[in-house]
């Protein structure tokens, strides 16, 4: 079974996706993760993305795996454990042109396919409904206020170690949903059989139990 979600950057979807897997029992697929990881190996190598032989190599040296510890998911780069310099806010500036990108869009969402054909799994992105899996048993489209949306995305920053005002990150969250939605190649859009759920008033117990027993009346047939 494929249970897909989607939505614009910070409305909740990492950490109910997470969760929603675990409560199923099923895979659990951060597909910004690996946006993420390329956009690192990119700036790590200084990459210039209009050099599509030069990005086309980084492609083919780029691995990424994810490994589960204690109900966290951690993710590695060529077997170095990247998970909290993906967080970081230079990647975060960088990942929406380099996702943009058909070249990495196409590597990524062969993996993606290769990842969940032989097992339930739940993805989360930004074109799972719609491009990678337009098949998927449910679909979900999460999207928040976007005041709501930056002060979640502070909190995460925070744990970092970083710090940015609530202004700052409604403009960054603002541009990235913009780049995001307007690029020519898989653009963030809702399926049209998507079910949105709008997390500005719901806490993360309260999404997660909504997807979860959405899940749940299928399989029972309801
Ligand atoms: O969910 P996130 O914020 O970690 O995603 C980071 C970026 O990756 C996001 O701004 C757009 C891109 N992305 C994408 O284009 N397609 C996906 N399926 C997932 C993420």
């Amino acid at each position: 079974m494929i249970v897909a979600i989607d939505g614009p950057a910070a409305t909740g979807k990492s950490t109910s996706a997470k969760l929603v897997a675990h409560k199923l029992g099923f895979t659990y697929l951060d597909t910004g993760a690996m946006y993420r990881c390329v956009t690192l190996s990119v700036l790590r190598h200084d990459i210039d993305l209009s050099d599509s032989a030069v990005l086309a190599k980084l492609l083919s040296d780029t691995h990424i795996e994810f490994g589960q510890k204690n109900g966290d998911v951690s993710v590695s780069l060529n077997g170095e454990n990247v998970s909290r310099e993906i967080r970081q806010a230079e990647v975060t500036n960088h990942v929406s042109a380099v996702s943009a990108l058909a070249s990495v869009r196409e590597a990524l969402v062969r993996i993606q396919r290769q990842i969940a054909a032989n097992q339930d799994c739940v993805l989360e992105g930004r074109d799972i409904g719609t491009i990678v899996f337009p098949d998927a048993d449910i679909k979900f489209f999460l999207i928040a206020d976007d005041r709501v949306r930056a002060e979640r995305r502070q909190l995460d920053l925070n744990a970092l170690g970083e710090n940015k005002s609530i202004e700052a990150l409604m403009d960054e969250i603002r541009r990235r949903d913009k780049l995001d939605s307007e690029r020519d190649h898989s653009p963030l859009r809702k399926a049209d059989d998507a079910v949105e759920v709008d997390t500005t008033q719901l806490t993360i117990n309260e999404q997660v139990d909504f997807m979860v027993n959405k899940v749940k009346s299928l399989t029972i047939g309801n």
